[in-house]
């Protein structure tokens, strides 16, 4: 009896090969990557994809935001581009498989065309986004939506943990952060956008499905929270005379955490995943702490008033510990929802190998959260072991993989058109 695996016109072997060569660059441990955007390591990693963009029929370029581009041409060179992709940075100990399958099952879609003389209709792109994980400069999507012209005032002077600015890090890829708008797409001229990328979440194992449909992504907003108090001697102060910032921040972040919990049915979710104390002395009382808030759901006015609230017990909090308290906004994106005609083409498509593919939601953003403000845009999900991500530990098998970038490409094939 024919297998799916029997039935996969994409090159597995080739596909399972790249994912593992990729996984060098950046390694970490034995199964972990640190491959931060606009590093020297990230450079390593977009000239060995350039070369299998290249060995693909693709040119390439890089453009000014970051972004690396492989191009086909279509019958009609003129006609507006189906995009593809992902990205190639990582969190600073992610896995080997966020981002990087969406770009090279992009790519191995691409060499399969091309072996086969496929020459599409419109220009097919595949692109691995500049800074889509957002943590180096606490803000993410960089890329996506540098070319849909989304970036904001001060994104250059954002800087990392040892004071580079993003405009210098920009410098040193080889880009030139003076003519950002250079990379903004017209308008209309991005047909569509696909992207695959690893679930991040347990359902696909639960109803053991390969691979799924995606409905829509959530919308993260993310804050920096800085609670300011009074530094003092950490043995002579009484206790009813102190203003600890790390006490009333303890309290927000309990507040919070409560607060996102409230409704057990929602989709709400909420984090707090980065906090610094200054001066960070064992005996000396917090004078200064600031810390991150990852607040998501698909549901906007649900979300809304999670900030509302969060907003309002923060200001109690602070003046009970008479402490002040600033927030400032760093992303802000709404939720938005995949193209029918794309989800009915992946259904279809998946039928066709015989497979049930599940509609799921993700929780995760992604570069797809961006380009839905131009066009319409599908995701296809690849199971991934526990739903783990974000950790070395990170798994999805190359079974799994093959199967999900030939569904990739057979709607590559139909939206091409
Ligand atoms: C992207 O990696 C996210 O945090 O969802
Ligand atoms: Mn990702
Ligand atoms: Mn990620």
């Amino acid at each position: 009896m024919k297998t799916i695996l029997d039935q996969l016109t994409i090159n597995k072997n080739r596909l399972s090969q790249n994912i593992e060569q990729l996984a060098e660059i950046g390694k970490i441990g034995e199964t972990g990557v640190c491959r931060p955007t606009l590093s020297t390591v990230e450079k390593k990693a977009f000239e060995l994809v350039s070369k299998w963009m290249e060995d693909a029929g693709m040119t390439t370029r890089l453009d000014n935001c970051g972004n690396l581009f492989g191009r086909i041409e279509g019958k009609d060179p003129d006609a507006p581009v189906l995009m593809i992709g992902s990205h190639l940075d990582s969190q600073p100990n992610g896995g080997r498989f966020d981002g990087t399958a969406g770009v090279l099952s992009g790519i191995e879609a691409v060499a399969t065309m091309t072996e086969k003389g496929i020459v599409p209709d419109r220009p097919i792109e595949v692109v691995s986004f500049c800074d889509e994980e957002g943590w180096r400069f606490n803000k993410g999507l960089f890329g996506s939506r540098g070319i849909i012209g989304k970036l904001d005032e001060g994104e250059l002077g954002r800087v990392d943990k040892d004071g580079v600015t993003r405009e210098q890090a920009l410098r040193e890829f080889g880009c030139n952060p003076d003519k950002l708008s250079d990379s903004v797409y017209p308008p209309g001229s991005i047909h569509s956008f696909l992207e695959l990328h690893i679930e991040q979440g347990p359902l696909l194992e639960k109803v053991d499905q390969p691979v799924g449909i995606v409905t829509g992504i959530a919308g993260p907003l993310w804050l920096t929270v800085k609670v300011k108090g009074f530094a003092g001697h950490a043995g002579t102060v009484p206790m009813y005379m102190r203003q600890d910032a790390l006490v009333g921040a303890s309290e927000m972040i309990l507040s919070f955490n409560e607060l996102v919990k409230r409704d057990s049915a929602a989709t709400t979710v909420g984090t707090v995943g980065a906090l610094n104390v200054s001066p960070a002395s064992r005996n000396v009382i917090p004078e200064e702490v600031e810390f991150t808030i990852d607040l998501r759901d698909i549901d906007l006015d649900r979300r809304n008033m999670c900030e509302y609230d969060l907003r309002e017990n923060f200001k109690q909090i602070a003046e009970k510990h008479n402490v002040t308290v600033e927030i400032i906004e760093d992303q802000n994106s709404e939720p938005s929802f995949c193209a029918g005609w794309i989800k009915d083409i992946i259904r279809s498509e998946c039928q066709h190998l015989g497979l049930d593919a599940p509609n799921l939601m993700s929780g995760a953003f992604h570069d797809s959260l961006m380009l839905s403000n131009v066009c319409d845009y599908g995701m296809i999900f690849v199971r991934c072991k526990e739903g783990i991500s974000h950790n070395p530990a990170e798994f999805a098998s190359n079974e799994d993989l093959a199967i999900g970038a030939d569904v990739l490409y057979r709607t590559v094939l139909k939206m091409m058109k």
